[in-house]
């Protein structure tokens, strides 16, 4: 619970950043109240998804220690803001984030920027795989979850790279669900059961496959996931970090250990948890935490005094 202050505090912080117009000012705001929190969390913390390597980003770096080093050993991965561009144009969905598993436990996915993903809710085992076509995988999941396929909704991220993806599940006779960003969100609501969406699809930031990973272990939600390197450069980075490829992921490789915790708090409002709101001497945060071990999910609102964040 501690983790939640955490991304409580990167919200709050980046609440005058929305509809602003600059993502980059917003994450600056969510990251140093994150990194600022996390400090003071007891444990020994290391970043293994962060905001990039030491060069390049000052806070939050891939191999930082946080927390105050004393108890469980933990691999952490952050994600200040996932919604930075919705942030910056006031848009609905943006949350920030953190994943945290046991050490050494999340998969390291080298420079690779992009995988394909597929996920679905508990129904999905053993009935959706990502080598099959997109039009066999909603057949497959809507007879197990005893659906018509015109009920099934499909998320997927708007991208020019998905057209032909849309146009087949549209195909199939499903609907689909076009996300302006944020395909944590998108995974996390196709796996709830009494969320509007049955699956999210689709090539996004291999950060967020390893944060949606962490966060599936609570719902008993599947993924299977497949790096997509951008260029020539990309693939043969992987491929001297010892990465095959043509292999499928799946949730436990992503992240082997099942004692994970998956903490979100809304910056703007969203279909998972509320954005922050300011009701007089009160800022209110919405926020959702995902426990691996006992698949329980808290939510959690907190009212904050607002003249302590003056
Ligand atoms: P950021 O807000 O951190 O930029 O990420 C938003 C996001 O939509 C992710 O949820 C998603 O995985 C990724 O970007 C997709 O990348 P791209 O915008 O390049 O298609």
């Amino acid at each position: 619970m501690e983790l939640v202050r955490a991304t409580e505090a990167a919200a709050i912080r980046a609440v005058p950043f929305i509809g602003r117009g600059d993502k980059n000012a917003a994450d600056g705001a969510a990251v140093d109240a994150m990194r600022k929190f996390l400090g003071t969390v007891g444990f020994d913390g290391l970043v293994v998804i962060g905001e990039g390597e030491k060069d390049d980003a000052p806070m939050l770096f891939n191999g930082e220690h946080v927390g105050t080093g004393h108890g469980p050993a933990c691999d952490i991965a952050v994600d200040p803001i996932d919604g930075t561009s919705l942030t910056a144009a006031g848009r609905q969905n943006a949350l920030s984030m953190i994943a945290v598993a046991d050490r050494g436990s999340m998969y390291d996915p080298s420079a690779v920027f992009y995988m394909d993903k597929i996920v679905t809710g508990p129904e999905g085992h053993g009935v959706v795989d990502l080598r099959q076509p997109i039009g066999e995988n909603i057949r497959a999941l809507a007879k197990a979850m005893k659906k018509d396929i015109a009920d099934i909704v499909v998320a997927v991220l708007d991208r020019p790279r998905h057209a032909e993806l849309i146009d087949e599940i549209r195909a199939a006779g499903a609907g689909t669900r076009l996300l302006l960003d944020g395909d944590v969100a998108g995974g996390i609501n196709a796996a709830r059961y009494d969320a509007r969406i049955d699956m999210c699809v689709g090539r996004g930031g291999t950060p967020e496959g390893i944060i949606t990973a962490c966060a599936l272990k609570g719902l008993g939600g599947f993924i299977q996931a497949k790096l997509a390197p951008r260029d020539d450069d990309e693939r043969q980075k992987a491929i001297d970090a010892g990465h095959d490829l043509d292999r499928i992921l799946e949730i436990d490789d992503l992240v082997t250990s099942d004692n994970t915790y998956f903490v979100a708090t809304g910056v703007t409002d969203g279909q998972l948890v509320g954005g922050v709101r300011k009701k007089g001497p009160i800022i209110r945060t919405e926020s959702i935490v995902l426990r691996g071990r006992s698949g329980t999910i808290r939510r959690v609102v907190a009212d904050h005094l607002a003249e302590k964040w003056l």
